[in-house]
């Protein structure tokens, strides 16, 4: 019998088509409705048993083996992003101001891929595959509303894989980590509140710009000065407004930013250091600070023993050589809200291709993925499954 890389390499062509059509017509988060009919069609065409999960968008399939067994969980996002695509190249979005920039539409080919080849082998299978097709990762909202939904009940889910493209490793490779891959994420809201009037006569107010500033290069020294150098931690602010005139004080300046943290106690400890600099502050300027602070998304952190455990498989496909190191990533991802429930494990595939360009970084407008790397992303995904079915 052929390997799962020797039949996915035969399949490449049929698994690179799938690729361009997703590539092609792009949707945003929660309006993958035609995304989810052709993954319908695709997996309904091979057998598999489509679930009513409860979503209007992604997709929950089961094949089920011949003999009774574990349920392992197989999970791709299916969403594009508010981005116009730069690339010049055949499968191109046809849809303006959308494409699949984090390279969603590579994560759904491959699993298609697998499902293709698990459908081949269902009569040595031992046990259940669910192929999890989710909705809105880039709103970090898709894996909850499928987790409230009880996409891992019925059959209950044993063990969860999936893996995010990286264009920082070539095709043919595979970065496997034990702990943390990718960053928790967290959102903070803050309005500073003073007293208007006159920029010529500040000591009548109580201004919140100057407040703001001071508040901001505080909070940054919480980084520098409160964590420890070696755990990885960002604190960033992507907006802030406040003010309509150049001599103006305004009564309120608003913001928003983004914490990355790794580690869960220092993602615990964040909101009470950061209001603790902000209330300081915000009180010596005469002014009032509100601050709302948003737990979005756990760290993606792969267990150390089962991530040994993919070890094996994984080399089956991409061989010794193919398992490489890289970075990990402060990005976050919301398959670790599916890690917190049940084993899982996230790798990184590698899409790069230095001598033809392909190099681009996720969300970029010239994002692209060697297409190389999808019968490995296939072949590792179904290799996972079924050896994990063989062995427990
Ligand atoms: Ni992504």
């Amino acid at each position: 019998m052929k390997t799962l890389i020797e039949r996915a390499t035969e399949l490449q062509q049929e698994i690179v088509e799938i690729r361009r059509k997703l590539h092609r017509d792009p949707e945003l988060s929660f309006k993958e409705y035609r995304t989810t009919d052709f993954i319908k069609q695709t997996l309904s065409r091979l057998g598999i048993e489509i679930v009513d999960w409860g979503g209007e968008t992604g997709v929950v399939g089961l094949l089920k083996g011949v003999t009774p067994g574990p349920v392992v969980a197989l999970r791709a996002d299916i969403d594009g992003l508010p981005v116009q695509e730069e690339n010049d190249c055949v499968y191109r979005s046809q849809n303006p101001g959308i494409m699949h920039a984090c390279g969603h539409d590579v994560h759904t080919a491959c699993l298609l891929g697998a499902a293709i080849l698990l459908a081949e082998r269902r009569d040595s299978l031992a046990g259940t595959v669910k192929f999890v097709f989710q909705p809105a990762e880039e709103i970090n909202a898709g894996a909850k509303f499928m987790l409230e939904k009880g996409v891992l009940e019925n059959p209950k889910v044993s063990v969860i894989f999936g893996l995010h493209n990286s264009p920082n490793i070539s095709s043919g490779q595979v970065f496997l980590k034990s702990g943390g891959l990718m960053a928790a994420v967290d959102t903070t809201f803050l309005t500073v509140k003073g007293v208007g009037g006159h920029g010529g006569i500040p000591h009548l107010t109580c201004d919140p710009i100057t407040a703001v500033a001071a508040i901001i290069q505080g909070l940054q020294t919480i980084v520098s000065r409160q964590v420890n150098p070696l755990e990885p931690a960002v604190i960033s602010f992507g907006t802030i407004h406040g003010g309509h005139a150049n001599n103006v004080i305004p009564e309120k300046v608003e913001l928003t930013g983004t914490v990355r943290t790794f580690n869960p106690d220092l993602q615990i400890q964040m909101p009470g250091k950061m209001r603790a600099v902000i209330d300081c502050i915000a009180a010596a300027m005469k002014t009032e600070a509100e601050f709302v602070y948003r737990k979005d998304l756990p760290s993606v952190f792969n267990p150390p023993e089962l991530a040994e455990w993919c070890r094996v498989p994984l080399e089956k496909v991409f061989g010794p050589k193919g398992l490489v190191s890289t970075a990990p990533s402060m990005g976050g991802e919301d398959f670790a809200c599916f890690q917190e429930k049940v084993p899982g494990v996230f790798l990184f595939l590698g899409v790069g291709n230095a001598g033809r360009g392909i190099i681009n970084q996720w969300h970029n407008p010239h994002f692209d993925a060697d297409e190389d790397c999808l019968r490995y992303g296939a072949a590792a995904l179904a290799q996972l499954a079924f050896d994990y079915l063989e062995q427990h």
